[in-house]
């Protein structure tokens, strides 16, 4: 299997790692900066015999060693700064993930989109319209990564392993997304019998706040390793056929009563890409959440549509 990433930057040449390492598939790395993508797939193809996998990596500017690709993952763009929201990102990176839609829609028509530049949803969106593809296959990564972020602060917490820990967060990559505290579990237990209210609601504004932090501390770069374990596990459960349950974000056709719009909700990944949809049954309140959160992505797609006309 082929997967190609777009972007050899912190997101990209760190989720090529992570496939690569994990022999998951062959990896082709793209960037626009001359030697980028290149030289960090050759530093990685030497690395391959002491971290022992077999996995191809190779990298470079051009896009035709795309071709055959199963998945396409896409990173380029830029990231955010401290104080900038994702939202800011948008008159950037919807013009960087218009082109190499485009680019990859000529050399591998059929491979599936998985897409992590941000504003998220809005760049998910753009490339189902500019790729023609069904929605089964273009998605965004944004619930595995929120979602692994809630679970390691209830780890943190409960001072237990956060891979214990069973969560969901739905809803846009963004302010508005919804972690669901009612359906949390550790080892089984629900959070909600181990954790105060109020303790619980800065867990969730934290994990809310939790790409910002990390902003905030590296000043000069946005998150990358839990970005790119996320985007892995979304590869791996579509290379390997897994049928891994996850959040991602994908077209909403009515499932959630949201129409026509991309949001993080869970979804069964497999060979076909999004194989499921799966509606969870909601409180009023998350409900009423999810779709502020709709309502929010919709006025980020408006706006890229002002700015692209
Ligand atoms: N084609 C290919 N690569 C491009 C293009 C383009 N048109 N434009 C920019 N790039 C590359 C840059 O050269 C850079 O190497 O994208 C890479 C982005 O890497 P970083 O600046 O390190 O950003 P990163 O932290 O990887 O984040 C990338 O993912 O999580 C999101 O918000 C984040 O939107 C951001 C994206």
């Amino acid at each position: 299997m082929k997967v190609t990433v777009v972007g050899a930057g912190y997101v990209g040449a760190t989720t090529a790692q992570r496939i690569a390492e994990r022999s998951i598939a062959d990896v082709y790395l793209v960037d626009i900066v001359e030697g980028l993508a290149a030289g960090k797939a050759l530093d990685m193809a030497q690395a391959a015999p002491l971290v022992g996998h077999s996995s191809t990596i190779t990298g470079g500017t051009e896009y035709e060693p795309a071709e055959g690709s199963d998945v396409v993952v896409i990173t380029a763009g830029i990231a955010r700064k401290p104080g900038m929201s994702r939202d800011d990102l948008l008159a950037t990176n919807g013009k960087i993930v218009t082109g190499i839609v485009e680019e990859i829609t000529r050399v591998a028509p059929d491979a599936i989109l998985i897409m992590v530049t941000n504003p998220l949803d809005v760049t998910t969106h753009i490339a189902m319209q500019v790729s023609g593809q069904p929605r089964e296959r273009v998605m965004g990564m944004a619930g595995a990564l929120d979602t692994a972020r809630f679970r390691c602060f209830i780890g943190m917490e409960l001072d237990c392993s956060a891979a214990d820990v069973q969560a969901m967060v739905l809803g846009g990559h963004g302010d508005s997304m919804v972690p669901l505290a009612s359906s949390a579990t550790v080892g089984g237990v629900p959070i909600t019998q181990l954790i105060q209210p109020e303790r619980l609601q800065e867990i969730i504004q934290r994990t809310r706040d939790g790409g910002a932090e990390i902003v905030g501390l590296l000043k000069t770069a946005s998150a990358f390793y839990a970005p790119s374990a996320g985007v892995t596990e979304m590869v791996a459960s579509v290379v390997r056929d897994e049928g891994r349950v996850m959040p991602a974000s994908v077209l909403l056709q009515g499932e959630y009563g949201i129409d026509d719009t991309f949001l993080g909700v869970p979804v069964k990944l497999g060979a076909g890409g999004v194989e499921q949809i799966i509606e969870v049954e909601l409180s009023n309140d998350e409900m009423t959440a999810l779709q502020a959160s709709a309502e929010h992505v919709r006025e980020t797609v408006a706006a890229w549509e002002q700015l692209s006309a």
